[in-house]
């Protein structure tokens, strides 16, 4: 079989997708439309071209905008059904989707309305494809550490409904330590925790969310490279990097997909995942992430087998159920 196929075939876990990423154009109108939300964008084709990113703060923009159609739980089960399906077309066996909760509550959405609604897709595709799944609570990092205490306290009734915490949002000047208490709380509570850093902001960030946040995987961490003593760390004690490639020169974290330091990562002895971060907004599902980095690096099937094997080891499945799909 061709790589390609190889690529797009493997059972491969996703372990880096925001939901409200998944929300394509198509269904931004149409819930629009049921809700009577009035968009800034006239057409489908208008909102698309609006996706020209210079950086993450002109994407999140965008994204926070698209999310404001989201009010009924109906939506949020009909946004996470759309991408479980595109998911399960793309070999993935097992998905762990960030949610950003208080995109929602800041404008009125009940918890409870977010969690359940995106919770009973996932059992839906868990009947219907054996797909498993999990969600991961994430903080917004632009707003202040109490805003995320009284998002914790809202989330505890459902806590048998997430598996563990995030801090995602705008990077710069939001480092880590701003929310060292929170995550302490979080461990206590025998939460996972993993915490976006080195996309945009400096290694010192992905130093400061393991000391600090104690977190057990780094979302994109490609900047980690900058660090040659933070690198063989993360290359000895196996702390995987959930890496968005397309996400990655979509918002010129690297110019074109062709520097992309995912080989780099590799060399070096990381254990890299690969995935979609908001398939929505950058052009392409996990597959597409994977074909193109295989198409513009020289990455070979040992690259691909251990890739999709580290997805499953790097996720926050039970040991037993991990060898089973690995
Ligand atoms: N929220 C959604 N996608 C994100 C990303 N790539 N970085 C930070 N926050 C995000
Ligand atoms: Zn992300």
């Amino acid at each position: 079989a061709s790589l390609r196929q190889l690529l797009e075939k493997m059972p491969k876990a996703e372990l880096h997708m925001h939901i409200e990423g998944s929300l394509e154009p198509e269904l931004i109108f149409a819930l629009a439309e049921r809700n009577g939300v009035t968009l800034k964008y006239s057409s489908v084709d208008e909102l698309r071209r609006a996706y020209a990113f210079t950086d993450l703060q002109s994407f999140l923009d965008i994204y926070y905008a698209g999310a404001s159609v989201l009010l009924k739980e109906q939506d949020f089960y009909d946004m996470t059904r759309a991408y479980l399906g595109r998911a399960h077309a793309d070999n993935v066996r097992h998905a762990e989707l960030f949610f950003d909760p208080q995109t929602h509550t800041e404008r009125g959405v009940d918890f409870g309305t977010v969690i359940s609604g995106i919770h009973r897709a996932l059992q839906d595709a868990a009947t219907e494809w054996g797909m498993s799944g999990a969600l991961i609570m994430c903080f917004l990092r632009h707003l202040s550490e109490e805003d995320a205490f009284a998002t914790l306290e809202q989330a505890l009734p459902y806590r048998d409904k997430f598996i563990g915490v995030g801090l995602d949002s705008s990077e710069r000047g939001h480092p880590p330590e701003k929310f060292a208490r929170v995550f302490a709380r979080c461990r206590e509570l025998g939460l996972r925790l993993v915490a976006h850093a080195g996309e945009e902001g400096p290694p010192e960030y992905i130093r400061t969310a393991l000391d600090v946040l104690k977190v057990e995987r780094i979302d994109h961490g490609v900047r980690c490279l900058e660090d040659a003593e933070l690198t063989q760390r993360l290359a000895r004690d196996k702390v995987p990097l959930t890496v968005c490639p397309l996400s990655n020169v979509k918002l010129r974290v690297f110019d074109r997909a062709a520097d992309h330091n995912l080989q780099r990562l590799l060399d070096a002895g990381l254990t890299v995942t690969i995935n979609s971060d908001d398939p929505a907004y950058f052009g392409g599902y996990v597959n597409d992430n994977f074909t193109e980095m295989f198409s513009v690096l020289p990455l070979d099937q040992r690259h691909a087998r251990q890739l999709a094997r580290d997805s499953f080891a790097a996720s926050f499945l039970p040991e037993q159920d991990k060898r089973r799909l690995m």
